[in-house]
């Protein structure tokens, strides 16, 4: 493959699970990847078989200084960034109520504000390149909200909230954007990466604690193979139509399906009600007017 054929990769959170996958995945196919983690002697095998494709470089997402590092050690090495996958992120799990203010803040530093930050220093490399491609590993939780993840899918609703909205502004500077909504998958995810209360509430024993509990027997045995997830992800960034949202895993298919039925169900319930709210005589269109609207996302060719 040719030298400028071969896309250049960020991925954050390379060191297990998705990131790992990923990573691998990519410099298999001949890429080049700037593989991030937070120790980045977890790499040092990937360094071994890919010596020159693959540049490890330090990332805590949550450390300004160390993303911007990240950035500069990109171009320094391949020149270019033409994927950004935002992948590093942890899931905080138990009922709101149960989570002190410090745990729920930091969830959203790496999950949020960590993604937001990379996305906003690739951003003006993309934009000069005139090309680009981010790819935001939410989840189905960040589309799907149910008892024991309210914190956790209040930052994945969030980062598809912003996504989506890049999507739209960064489309005629010809960059793409593409949400990744999984399910289970057989990653760290459930184990040394969960995060649970310190104090749990009786209360929330047969809501939020059953949820619990299916996450940790869960732990090994997700139906989700990461190594999949990659190949599905490479898809969607070789395909000339990116999806907005690629959805990975038939759980999280079926939980998306069921929520967009009872939305819909409900929407239509309740629309006449809805529609009454509005000044009468005043005709209106969908939110967003005449600007470029939600309904009209477009991604360049
Ligand atoms: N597995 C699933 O079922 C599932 C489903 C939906 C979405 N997701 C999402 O998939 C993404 C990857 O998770 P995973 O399933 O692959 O789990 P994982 O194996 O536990 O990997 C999590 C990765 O995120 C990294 N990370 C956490 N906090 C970080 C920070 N502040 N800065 C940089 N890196 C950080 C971890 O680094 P360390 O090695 O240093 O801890 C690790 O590389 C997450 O965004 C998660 O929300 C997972």
């Amino acid at each position: 493959m040719a030298e400028n054929t071969k896309k250049v990769w960020l991925i954050t959170g390379s060191s297990t699970g998705f990131g790992r996958s990923l990573t691998e995945t990519v410099l298999k196919h001949g890429d080049r990847v700037v593989a991030t983690a937070r120790k980045p002697e977890q790499l040092s095998d990937l360094v071994t078989h890919y010596p020159e494709t693959v540049k490890p470089v330090q990332l805590d997402v949550t450390k300004p200084q160390e993303v911007r590092n990240a950035v500069n050690a990109a171009l320094d090495a391949f020149g270019r960034i033409d994927v950004l996958v935002n992948n590093a992120g942890y899931g905080a799990l138990g009922a709101i109520e149960e989570f002190s203010d410090e745990v729920i803040r930091q969830q959203f530093e790496t999950n949020v504000f960590g993604a937001l930050d990379v996305m906003r220093v690739v951003l003006p490399v993309m934009r000069k390149q005139r090309h680009g491609h981010i790819i935001n590993v939410s989840s189905v939780a960040g589309f799907v909200s149910f008892v024991g993840t309210g914190i956790y899918c209040g930052t994945k609703f969030a980062l598809e909230g912003i996504s989506e909205a890049l999507a739209q502004e960064v489309a005629p500077l010809g960059i793409k954007v593409t949400i990744i909504e999984p399910g289970a998958f057989r990653t760290d995810f459930n184990g040394r990466s969960l995060v649970t209360p310190d104090t749990l509430i009786d209360d929330y024993a047969s809501t939020s604690g059953e949820f619990l509990q299916w996450i940790h027997n869960m732990n090994g045995k997700q139906p989700g193979d990461p190594d999949k997830a990659a190949l599905a992800i490479m898809q969607a960034v070789t395909s000339n139509h990116p999806p907005l949202r690629l959805v990975l895993g038939a759980d999280a298919v079926n939980a998306i399906d069921a929520k967009l039925k009872s939305v819909k169900e409900e929407l239509d319930t309740w629309k006449s009600v809805a529609c009454d709210t509005t000044f009468d005589g005043v005709e209106v269109g969908a939110i967003g007017g005449e600007a470029k609207s939600l309904l009209n996302i477009t991604t360049p060719k």
